[in-house]
């Protein structure tokens, strides 16, 4: 990836949040790739990316108004630490947005917030450096998606549509900032286990999937994860498989 090419705004602001250094833009083309050039607590919010990155070499539609926030965490020695990291940032989306009363949303293996069956944010993990990981979010806040992408009008939800009074951003960000720090220091200190259980909570209950390991195709009920991270599948009484997430190219609800 050439980082080279990202040009943001000259004009940002710099603020500290929570254990945070915040970079503020008007405009940059992704924030995961501003991000890409700093170091551990360094968080970059933009109002619109121009080429905002989704999951699969997607475009992230970030039009004015959504939050579209990245935040540079170190990754450490420990794999089972940085493979858990979407469920960890995910976590900490979702108990920020309980705060300002949205008590609907649930997680979607590995990294989808979910109102219903509509996308009301999405997070993007991605390791430009050595030992540092860049965590994206993009939150549907009042932003209008489904006028870039008319697809989106049936599959994606925003929190104005959802609460009677959406966050500014600013606050938002802020909150979800102290989660994603105070998350990360429960992981450093007592190991992902420890947010086990609390991930655990956010799934909505156990759904039928079909997960694709690469090509192959294996259906159940979604049971959740264990407390290394793995994704745990359950095809009958007796079978309860564990797998690395590395390892699942796909979930898809049925
Ligand atoms: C997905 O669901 O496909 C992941 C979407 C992630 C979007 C966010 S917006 C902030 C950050 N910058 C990006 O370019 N992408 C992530």
């Amino acid at each position: 990836m050439n980082l080279s090419a990202t040009q943001p705004d000259a004009a940002h602001h710099v603020s500290h949040v929570a254990g945070w250094t915040l970079l503020e833009f008007g405009m940059v083309d992704s924030t995961n790739l501003v991000a890409g050039k700093l170091g551990a607590w360094h968080a970059v919010r933009a109002d619109t990316q121009t080429a905002g990155r989704g999951r699969f070499q997607r475009t992230w539609v970030s039009d004015a108004g959504g939050l579209w926030l990245s935040a540079v965490v170190p990754t450490g020695a420990n794999r089972e630490h940085w493979q858990a990291l979407p469920l960890v940032a995910g976590l900490a989306v979702i108990e920020s947005l309980k705060a300002f009363s949205l008590a609907s949303a649930r997680l979607r293996w590995p990294n989808d917030i979910m109102v219903n069956e509509r996308k009301l944010a999405g997070l993007l993990v991605d390791i430009f450096a050595p030992q540092l990981a860049v965590i994206g979010i993009g939150v549907n806040v009042t932003n209008h998606p489904d006028v870039q992408d008319t697809k989106l009008k049936a599959t994606s939800t925003r929190l104005a549509d959802l609460v009677s009074k959406p966050p500014p951003l600013a606050t938002l960000t802020w909150a979800i900032l102290a989660s994603l720090k105070s998350a990360m220091d429960v992981m450093a200190k007592t190991g992902f286990s420890a947010l086990q259980p609390r991930i655990n909570e956010l799934w909505g209950g156990s759904r039928r999937v079909t997960i694709d390991l690469d090509g192959v195709q294996r259906s159940g009920l979604f049971a959740g994860i264990d407390d290394g991270g793995r994704l745990l599948l359950r095809e009958n009484a007796l079978a309860l498989s564990a797998f690395e997430p590395h390892q699942v190219r796909l979930l898809r609800e049925l």
